[in-house]
């Protein structure tokens, strides 16, 4: 199993009782801002103990890491409207759907320019990408600071939910020292399942790891790839072999900087190894295809094995799903496993053909009245 990212996995829950909040003010935040803070407080965000500082963010926007020089890509921010909050003040952070409730200590309070946050982490400056879009309807001030969880409540797919301290228990239970994690926002196509389980053959465990949160319009729900992939599993995975949590985060559509946000997530969960295939998180036309791969060798230090695939088809020559380093057929022969085709598909009510998606799984997302984010 992998050591937590930065050596030591975070814990910041704390009991409510301990604390006297009743004079602090209070803040809404955000549902992602509140899965922000879950993510801290569980470890899975290891080492960070808060959201990021000024220095912080300044070397994790130049550097892609941390001012200790612990490998970072993704900004973790909490914005909010200037108000009287000075720096050594505490606030609570609460939010209603998640139930929330969180002290902060007010470490930094800071502005930085958006344009720069969205130039070096998507690469791009322009709104129709998602993730600038994002960044640009921020507030204008940042507050950073460590935070202690002292309430949250269960949630819906809370059964799929598993903290990094208890995905380590599993692994250990289940005897596995090598695991590869799997990062999806999609159910499962024959080209995943390849991907899945050809890395599956050289570890011990496969941990499937998707992704619940805000995601792009278009997008398939969370119900849709929890329920495809109780299926899938059900009829093709070996127990003691594979098992499936979620991770609630939003997809940031970063490419290359967040396959290696993906990558120290799972390290966080024990994972040693880490799949990373064509146009990881990626959106448009805004990454190559593997800039995901070749970010990291900037990384020699990150303590997670990333294996890398191919953009793969299915060959109608060899009968199977292949890729450009194992078969020598024309391309002519290939059929790609387009996203927006099999999507097309199932928006018309069909079934795929088998050979891109098990029927089983097509029958699953097929029960649902709309499949898609709205
Ligand atoms: S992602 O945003 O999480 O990357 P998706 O769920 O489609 O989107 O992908 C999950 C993983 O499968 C990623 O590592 C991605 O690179 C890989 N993948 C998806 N489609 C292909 C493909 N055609 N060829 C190779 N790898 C792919």
């Amino acid at each position: 199993m992998s050591k937590p990212h930065g050596g030591k996995l975070i814990n910041r829950k704390i009991n409510k009782e301990l604390l006297n909040t009743k004079d602090l003010s209070e803040f809404e935040i955000n549902t992602n801002l509140a899965e922000d803070v879950l993510n801290i407080a569980n470890g899975v965000f290891s080492p960070l103990e808060g959201f990021l500082c000024k220095n912080d963010l300044e070397n994790v926007i130049k550097d892609k890491r941390l001012a200790d020089d612990t490998p970072w890509t993704i900004p973790i921010l909490l914005d909010f409207d200037k108000n009287d909050l000075k720096e050594g003040d505490s606030a609570l952070l609460v939010n209603k759907e998640a139930g929330v409730k969180a002290l902060l200590e007010i470490e930094d309070i800071f502005t930085y320019d958006k344009k720069t946050i969205a130039k070096e982490v998507y690469r791009t400056t322009e709104t129709s990408h998602p993730g600038v879009a994002n960044t640009y309807n921020m507030k204008d001030s940042f507050a950073g600071g460590k935070i202690s969880l002292l309430e949250c409540k269960t949630r819906e797919y809370d059964e799929y939910n598993l903290t990094p301290k208890e995905t380590r228990v599993l692994f250990k239970e289940k005897g596995w020292q090598e695991i590869v994690a799997f990062q999806t926002r999609n159910p499962p196509h024959i080209g995943h399942e390849y991907v899945q389980k050809t890395a599956l053959t050289f570890v011990d465990g496969l941990f499937i790891n998707p992704i619940i949160g805000k995601k792009k319009s278009g997008d398939f729900r969370d119900d849709v790839i929890l329920k495809s992939y109780d299926t899938l599993m059900k009829h093709y995975y070996l127990k003691d072999r594979a098992v499936m949590s979620i991770l609630r985060t939003s997809m940031k559509y970063a490419g290359p900087r967040e396959a290696i946000h993906h990558a120290i997530m799972r390290k966080n969960f024990g994972c040693t190894h880490f799949i990373v295939g064509r146009d990881h998180a990626g959106v448009g036309n805004y990454y190559g295809p593997y800039d995901a791969h070749e970010i990291f060798s900037e990384f020699p230090d990150l303590h997670i094995v990333p294996i890398f695939f191919r953009s793969f088809s299915r060959c109608t020559k060899c009968g199977s799903v292949v890729n450009d380093k194992i078969c020598p057929h024309d391309q002519k022969y290939h059929i790609n496993f387009s996203g927006k085709k099999i999507r097309e598909i199932l928006s018309s009510g069909k079934i795929p053909p088998e050979d891109m998606m098990r029927k089983e799984v097509a029958e699953t997302i097929l029960e649902f009245d709309d499949p898609f984010v709205k």
